[in-house]
């Protein structure tokens, strides 16, 4: 069951997804070589707590820190650690989640540090332009694997790999609603999108193979062959001209 938001849940849920964008956009600013993930987790819980808010992944399943931070072949779910400093040419993937008011928002990017390789800025820049297509096709009437058809075509096109095993989801009072989102599929599948729905979109590219694997600590993701994915992620809601954004300020990384 995918829930349509009510005018007054809608304007609800504006709040947290506008504290995650500004979030992002203020931490993205913090990255650089010689910074380490856990200075960036610390500032993102200083500003999480001066707003009086709640990070949305902290204890979530056990998840031990307030944003995720998920350097090169990390595809995403990276524990932010004191003894992990970002190095010059890292593509650095940061996840943000923000609880106010009973509503989540949930927003991503992939920022780049110092000199990135050209292939690897490349991969930046289609993963963002395939969440770009995704929320195109976020609209009222549509079908929902059309997102996953239109993020998986322009990642596709451009000779990146598609992560199969992570997806995007609807999203609300909790962080995690019906329905998953996939990547990749055949258009014109699943159920018909309805205005008010509100989705949390997130391409996961890989500049190799799409295959990946969780390590010991049950939550790092890598890439099997180890070379490195962007993560891009905006919360929209549904509308008749494609999705819009609630995540802002939407920024490049
Ligand atoms: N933002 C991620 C998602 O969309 C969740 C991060 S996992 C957590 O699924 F454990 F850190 F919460
Ligand atoms: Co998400």
């Amino acid at each position: 069951m995918i829930h349509v938001k009510t005018a007054s849940e809608l304007r609800r849920m504006r709040v947290p997804c506008a504290l995650t964008g500004e979030l992002r956009a203020y931490v993205a600013g913090l990255v650089r070589p010689g910074v380490s993930t856990k200075e960036l987790d610390d500032a993102a819980a200083a500003w999480i707590a001066e707003r009086g808010v709640k990070s949305a992944f902290l204890g979530y399943n056990g998840y031990p820190a307030h944003i995720c931070v998920s350097i090169n072949d990390v595809v995403v779910h990276g524990i932010p650690s004191a003894h992990e400093i970002v190095q010059d040419g890292d593509i650095v993937s940061i996840d943000f989640g923000i609880v106010a008011d009973g509503f989540v928002g949930d927003c991503a990017t992939t920022v780049p540090a110092g000199e990135v390789a050209p292939r690897t800025r490349e991969l930046c820049r289609v993963t963002r332009a395939s969440l770009v297509a995704g929320i195109a096709a976020a609209k009222d009437g549509g079908h929902l694997t059309d997102i996953g058809h239109a993020v998986q075509t322009v990642a596709e096109a451009a000779g990146f790999g598609v992560v199969r095993d992570y997806c995007g989801h609807g999203i609300g009072r909790k962080m995690h609603e019906d329905p998953s989102i996939l990547n990749y599929g055949r258009p014109g599948h699943g159920p018909v999108l309805k205005s008010g729905m509100v989705l949390a979109i997130e391409p996961m590219i890989t500049q190799g193979t799409y295959k990946v694997e969780v390590m010991d600590d049950g939550w790092t993701v890598r890439t099997r062959d180890r070379l490195p994915a962007a993560h891009y992620e905006n919360t929209v809601v549904v509308t008749p001209s494609g999705g819009e954004i609630l995540t802002v300020p939407d920024i490049a990384g």
